[in-house]
């Protein structure tokens, strides 16, 4: 009787739980919020870049999967586009963590998952060849970039406070943008070498190419 009691117990914890969405239905301890110094533009901004970098895994998984086609069979490149999607993946998650110790997202994680993902960046399934995927690539990276600068430049000045986020604009230049421009210069290197051996060697200088990709030597 008493296990059976332990159960129902925990099966009516588990219904509330999971019953609406991702909502926790226990009541919340009362904690004071006057620690929660981040400020409302600068929280909407960092959600946002959430569905960015996830937008980014996405292409990036596109890629990875493009090149593994039994009919491109670019494996260097699959492997080297697959680990660019788990980087995104883990930007995102950085980001998730990073609001979470700032005393955010504690009433409603579901809403980071219902933003409409931006279809230019998700529809697209076939690349051409190498360079054009490398050259996609970096311009997804760019755009990225910008956004990161976008969100710095929101939480130094945000408009409707006087609160400069030090903390954050640190975070995201040591963090992100570091990451992000030596990203851009390896895209930037990798399209130029594929470039001159598809000059010297034609398709042969990408099947080449595809090699050293898949060895980490390029
Ligand atoms: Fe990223």
């Amino acid at each position: 009787m008493k296990l059976y009691c332990v159960f129902l117990i925990a099966l009516a914890c588990v219904s509330g739980t999971f019953g609406d969405g991702l909502k926790c239905t226990l009541k919340p301890a009362d904690i004071p919020t006057s620690w929660i110094d981040i400020v409302d533009p600068c929280t909407k901004a960092m959600e946002s870049q959430v569905k960015t970098e996830i937008e980014a895994s996405m292409k990036y998984l596109s890629m990875g999967a493009h090149f593994a086609r039994d009919t491109i069979n670019r494996p260097g490149f699959s492997k080297y586009f697959f680990e660019s999607a788990s980087e995104e993946r883990d930007h995102a998650i950085k980001i998730i963590e990073y609001l979470l110790m700032r005393g955010q997202l504690t009433n409603d994680v579901s809403k980071l998952l219902k933003f409409p993902l931006n279809s230019d960046n998700t529809s697209r399934q076939e690349w051409i060849s190498g360079e054009d995927a490398l050259s996609d690539a970096l311009k997804l990276e760019a755009q990225v970039t910008r956004s990161i600068r976008d969100i710095i430049i929101t939480c130094e000045t945000p408009q409707t406070s006087s609160f400069n986020d030090y903390h954050l604009v640190d975070y995201l230049i040591t963090d992100f943008l570091e990451e992000q421009y030596k990203g851009q210069r390896d895209l930037a290197g990798k399209l130029s070498t594929l470039g001159k051996m598809m000059q010297s060697h034609g398709q042969l200088g990408e099947f080449l190419f595809d090699k050293k990709l898949l060895n980490g030597e390029v």
